[in-house]
């Protein structure tokens, strides 16, 4: 049997046509769909309900207070029951001509993964605009690089339709991690180039109706996943988040405290307090947007959270003031270096106390 696996939100118009046109092409297989979405708004749930009477082969999984593309493709392959399982977009972008092809594939011996590649030869790229299909382009070329020489010949590491062999991918597939867009990318990182992946051509077509949900979250989370697979998967991907975002506060830090020594021309002890705050303060609210995202706090509990950060980062920000300043007065008179040795050392306190405390995270 074949799954078809389809995540879906806020696809109300585009999701029926693209059910009629897959069912004409499967219909000599033994076959289930499976839609996952996310309780979208606009009433995709309900259409699908209603197109069920008829199909019986169509199932509908419809999450309330859960979201994000890898973690519904994630569930839908865990419920689903076929041999092959194949994933793609409900918006209709990639054409469901191909499945045919790729299930052909799959079938072959030994090939676990199928990817429908954007960029091969003869593959058509109608629905990307130009800075879209670029970025696509460094992001695959950065994605290669981190994956195993092994799967150095694939050019489709990010794409969002492929086809897997249920037997020898599920225990990975149990172990992806859920957040963001990077589904394929992750199971290529986990399998450490062991699975033989091929690749075929497909038509990426553009969008009929609605907009796409990739925004700058999820490019952001994507670059800290290929830098968690550069750390060999050994560093956290909070932690590196965490530790990148940090990264813009030092920046924050050293910008202020040159602004006000320089131009105010403000004594370096007492322009500190203030240029730490500042920079702490921009700290928790890209870390609540990015690094804890699906933690996000809003409204009352983001200003809560930001009075527990300003707490759990007190302890630090007077050590770091105190660091700083004894570094600065006892060893050099080079305030970069000096504060440099503040930040490194409350780094680990400030991410294992804040993600624990202000955004409820074990790790
Ligand atoms: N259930 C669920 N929950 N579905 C979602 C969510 C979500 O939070 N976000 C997006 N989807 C569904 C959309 O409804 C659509 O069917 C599919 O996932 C792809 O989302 P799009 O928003 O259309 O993505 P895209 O076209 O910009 O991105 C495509 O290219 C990326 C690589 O550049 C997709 O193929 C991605 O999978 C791919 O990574
Ligand atoms: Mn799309």
């Amino acid at each position: 049997m074949i799954s078809i696996v389809i995540p879906t939100f806020n696809e109300v118009k585009n999701i029926i046509p693209l059910l009629k046109t897959l069912i004409n092409i499967v219909t000599d297989f033994d076959y289930e769909i499976i839609v996952v979405d996310d309780d979208s708004p606009d009433g995709t749930s309900q259409e699908i309900d209603k197109f069920m009477k008829d199909n019986k082969k169509v199932k509908l999984i419809t999450r309330v207070g859960r979201s994000g593309l890898s973690s519904a493709i994630k569930e839908g392959l865990i419920f689903a029951q076929g041999k092959y399982l194949l994933v793609l977009d409900g918006d209709g972008q990639h054409d469901p001509n191909f499945v045919l092809n790729m299930i052909k594939r799959i079938k072959k011996n030994k090939v676990a993964i199928v990817i429908g590649s954007r960029f091969l030869n003869s593959s058509r790229l109608e629905g990307l605009s130009k800075k879209r299909s670029l970025g696509s382009k460094i992001a695959n070329k950065i994605a290669g690089a981190s994956l195993s020489n092994n799967y150095s010949n694939l050019t489709d590491h990010l794409s969002g339709c492929f086809c897997l062999n249920k037997e020898m991918t599920k225990n990975l597939i149990r172990k992806i991690e859920i957040n963001g867009f990077k589904f394929l990318y992750e199971l290529l990182s986990l399998s450490k180039g062991k699975l033989i992946v091929e690749e075929v051509p497909l038509i990426f077509k553009e969008r009929r109706y609605g907009n796409s949900k990739l925004d700058l979250a999820i490019v952001w989370d994507f670059f800290i996943s290929i830098l968690h697979s550069f750390t060999l998967r050994v560093i956290p991907r909070r932690a590196i988040s965490f530790g990148l975002v940090g990264f813009t506060g030092i920046f924050v830090q050293l910008f202020i405290t040159s602004f006000l020594t320089r131009i105010l021309l403000i004594e370096f002890y007492d322009a500190l307090p203030f240029a730490i705050i500042c920079a702490a303060t921009s700290n928790f609210f890209i870390n609540n947007q990015v690094t804890f995202r699906s933690n996000r706090l809003i409204k009352l509990a983001l200003l809560i959270g930001f009075f527990k950060f300003l707490l759990v980062a007190s302890l630090p920000i007077i050590a770091n003031i105190g660091i700083t300043t004894a570094f600065y007065k006892y060893t050099s008179a080079d305030t970069f270096i000096a504060q440099i040795a503040g930040i490194v050392i409350v780094y680990a306190w400030n991410y294992l106390a804040s993600s624990s405390f202000v955004w409820n995270k074990s790790n």
